[in-house]
């Protein structure tokens, strides 16, 4: 009798601590932070963790006796999403790899339990937790900016949506109206929203970026580099280890392809999988730089014309505060609020643009070593759904403008602030408003045909 009662105490308490143990918030990868542009959200703001809604209140602008809002533009990276069609390919082939020539390996970690799940017709759309990701955010940003985003505003076309035409950004501006739907319980109505590519994907159209960076081969030089520098073959040999595999089965794209099991089971499943073990954190940072040096080169500092492609929204940005501000002298402003939704590779070169995160020193095949302390880490500064959020607001001696990157403030170069007059900050962006014209900008040049040798 007493047995049998301990025996349904003990499997109470046991299904009880499972039950805890299967909770999905709290087994995060120890190499979590360095999933660069595959990062969650979370990583860069770890309160949300606990608390999926929860703002920092020192950073709440409510109504004020020497400022108030005026106008806000948030441009915003899509939510968590699959791979793209490219990655499932090199996650099969390692997949493939590890089920027909590291099976030791794979049944010491349970991974032959594990199924491969990905398909390429998955193509990088959005996941519920991307939806989330943007519900979420629209809360948050509403929460922080009661006097902007607010129910008036909403219902009478002063916030305006544009989105870039790609699906996982189309479904992103649906989730963030869905979360200001649900945020002020106006379940029923809806609101549109307006795609425009010329905006938000910028890079596809601005021919002198497509043929001096998308599709030279050149102008990537350093991530090859980096692939044969001694971190990285060093990291592809301990995996080789780690798998029982001979060396030359494993290579950059296979490293590649084993933290995108990692990170995606953990972005989209919220799973820490054993695939997870096949890095420690020193292979991790190599990785994470590996990103960062693609980002780097691609869409930031490593050629001007990164930035540069990002002049038209750059215009934009200023143009909407301009207009907002001359709105505001006259009394009536019409556009309170603009949700922009594109890509990391929108908000990289903008930031670029705007003189952000730059080191002293390029990141570069070979310092690895000496850039441990950059401020250029693609995870912290475009994650999934990260936003860059402009404010404008009206203070007794002037406009003054307030940025925010992933709901935390920024200064922007040059001024010693947090809240610059607007001004400030045009004559410091004087250069690039005079000029910066997205038209001769992309303009391809004529090169001179090459010599052949
Ligand atoms: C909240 O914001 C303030 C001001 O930027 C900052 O000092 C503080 O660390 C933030 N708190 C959290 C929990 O992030
Ligand atoms: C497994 O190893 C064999 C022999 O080394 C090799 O030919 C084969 O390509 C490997 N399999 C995969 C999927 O890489
Ligand atoms: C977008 O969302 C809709 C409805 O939520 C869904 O049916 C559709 O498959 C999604 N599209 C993509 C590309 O994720």
């Amino acid at each position: 009798m007493i047995r049998k009662v301990l025996r349904v105490i003990f499997s109470a308490y046991l299904s009880f601590s499972l039950g805890l143990l299967c909770v999905p918030c709290c087994d995060i990868p120890s190499i979590a932070t360095y999933f660069g542009t595959k990062g969650r959200y979370e990583e860069v703001n770890t309160y949300l963790i606990n608390d999926k809604l929860a703002v920092n209140e020192t950073l709440i602008r409510g109504a004020s006796s020497t400022c108030s809002a005026v106008h806000l533009t948030a441009v915003i990276r899509h939510g968590t999403r699959y791979p793209t069609t490219k990655n499932v390919k090199k996650m099969k082939d390692f997949y493939n790899l590890v089920q027909s020539n590291a099976s030791d390996w794979s049944h010491k970690l349970d991974l032959s339990q594990w199924k491969m799940w990905y398909t390429e017709d998955m193509d990088g759309r959005l996941v519920e937790k991307g939806r989330e990701d943007h519900t979420n955010l629209a809360k948050r940003l509403a929460k922080y900016f009661p006097t902007l985003i607010t129910e008036d505003n909403l219902r009478n076309g002063r916030v305006k949506f544009i989105t870039s035409s790609k699906h996982r950004c189309v479904n992103s501006t649906i989730s963030f109206k869905t979360g200001l739907i649900e945020y002020f319980g106006i379940e029923g109505e809806e609101f549109d929203h307006e795609v425009n590519d010329a905006l938000m994907r910028f890079f596809a159209e601005c021919a002198r970026f497509v043929a001096e960076v998308e599709n030279n081969k050149h102008a990537l030089v350093e991530v090859d580099l980096f692939n044969d520098r001694p971190e990285m073959k060093r990291t592809a040999e301990k995996m080789a280890d780690r798998l029982q595999v001979p060396y030359s089965q494993v290579t950059a794209d296979s490293v590649e392809a084993a933290l995108y099991f990692c990170a995606y089971e953990f972005a989209i499943k919220s799973i820490n999988t054993p695939w997870c073990q096949l890095f420690d954190e020193v292979d991790a940072k190599v990785m994470e730089y590996a990103t960062d040096l693609k980002q780097y080169w691609k869409r930031s500092y490593g050629h001007d014309i990164n930035s540069k492609s990002s002049c038209a929204l750059f215009h934009d940005l200023f143009r909407r505060l301009d207009q907002a501000a001359n709105d505001h002298r006259s009394g009536h402003v019409s556009e309170a609020v603009t949700i922009q939704v594109g890509h990391a590779e929108t908000l990289l070169p903008l930031l670029t643009l705007l003189g952000l995160f730059k080191d002293n020193e390029p990141l570069t095949s070979t310092n690895f070593a000496t850039q441990t302390e950059r401020v250029f880490r693609s995870g912290h500064i475009v994650p999934y759904a990260g936003n860059l959020v402009v404010v404008l607001y009206n203070c007794a001696d002037g406009f003054r403008l307030e940025a925010r990157l992933n709901e935390q403030p920024l200064v922007l170069p040059k001024m010693n602030t947090d809240l610059p007059l607007f001004d400030d900050v045009k004559r410091n962006y004087a250069e690039l408003l005079q000029g910066c014209n997205p038209k001769t900008e992309c303009e391809l040049v004529n090169v001179q045909p090459r010599t052949m040798d």
